[in-house]
């Protein structure tokens, strides 16, 4: 498994397959002037697999698919097929809002996908509609359902808590875990990108200690569970007597940056080093250039040798270049 220079076991990537989103939240893209890779930059789905398997061959072995919205892509079944066939990657998930996956699950399913992470921010219809803009509560619904009947699990959750907007909207929630084996997962606000939506991010912030005290004031106190992996970035909670699980996300007030194990790859191929800053190494160039499996593996092995460690949120360091469409999360 690779080993960066903090000690850190280096074996989970994330792609995110476009920029584009179908929806507009607030704290990630702004309504119009959001900035786009041209499509000919974006790597194919034969180059996506060719990372997989450089990936997998130097001890990565996990893989998630992001955006932007990743069920934009037209070729997303046939790049989780491809990369759910490639030796040495024992998980495949994805991150989406939901929206599309009434008509993509069952095809999903079948290429190998096994879980889904579904962005959902509030249960209330007007204001899951100020918050995602574009999204209306029950096209997201649909998503959560088709989801469950694809069979994927855990279904997990995602939540951004957002001051101003869904703060209360988290005992609602949370309440979905009484009943269901779902995992909702409270998640800080980072500012991304330093435009319009990392504006909405620094003045909306809400620490998950708030959150947690909202949600044990109106439901009850919450049970720690041991954590699953050591990088695990959510600490998770149950209800007493809860099917589900309560996560909680909270880069901002306690930086898990110590047990990151994650690379990531952009939409136009590039390996993107720590999600809070702007560093990033290319290898778009090597795989257009006729590069074979061991140097793509190589600029991988680069790429993790140099991840930087510890956020300077705080003081207000983030990312410029990239906005969190751009990363995916
Ligand atoms: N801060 C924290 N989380 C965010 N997401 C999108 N933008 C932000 C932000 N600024 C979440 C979405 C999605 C995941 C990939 O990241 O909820 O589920
Ligand atoms: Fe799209 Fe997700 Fe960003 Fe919302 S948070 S605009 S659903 S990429």
């Amino acid at each position: 498994m690779p080993l960066d220079r903090f000690q850190r076991e280096i074996d989970y990537l994330r792609i995110s397959l476009t920029d584009h989103c179908n929806l507009r939240c607030v704290y990630c893209m702004p309504l119009a002037g959001a900035a786009y890779a041209p499509l000919e930059g974006l790597l194919t789905s034969g180059e996506i697999e060719r990372v997989a398997r450089a990936a997998a061959r130097v001890g990565f072995r996990k893989i998630r698919l992001t955006g932007g919205e990743p069920t934009l892509r037209p070729d997303l079944v046939d790049i989780v097929r491809r990369i759910a066939s490639v030796p040495g990657i024992g998980d495949v998930a994805l991150t989406t809002n939901g929206i599309l996956l009434p008509k993509l699950a069952p095809a999903l399913a079948d290429a190998g996908l096994r879980r889904v992470n579904v962005h959902i921010d509030s249960l209330d219809r007007e204001r899951i509609s100020r918050m995602m803009r574009w999204a209306s509560l029950d096209d997201v619904w649909a998503g959560i359902e088709a989801a469950c009947a694809a069979g994927f699990t855990p279904l997990k959750l995602n939540c951004v808590v957002v001051g101003g907007y869904n703060e209360a909207d988290v005992v609602d929630m949370a309440r979905l875990t009484r009943e269901r084996s779902w995992h909702v997962r409270f998640i800080e606000l980072m500012p991304l990108g330093g435009g319009e939506c990392a504006r909405v991010a620094t003045q909306s912030f809400v620490s998950n200690r708030d959150t947690r005290r909202r949600i044990e004031e109106a439901l009850g106190p919450l049970e720690e569970m041991p954590p699953t992996s050591p990088s695990d970035e959510s600490r998770n909670f149950r209800l007493r007597g809860a099917a589900g699980v309560i996560g909680f996300i909270s880069p901002v007030s306690e930086p898990y940056c110590g047990s990151c194990n994650r690379m990531r790859l952009t939409a136009d191929g590039r390996f993107h080093l720590c999600l809070l800053r702007d560093d990033e190494l290319d290898v778009r160039a090597a795989l257009r250039d006729g590069a074979d499996d061991r140097r793509i593996a190589a600029i991988l092995l680069r790429a993790v040798g140099a991840k930087p460690t510890g956020h300077d949120l705080l003081h207000g360091v983030s990312t410029r270049e990239r906005s969190m469409h751009h990363l995916g999360g």
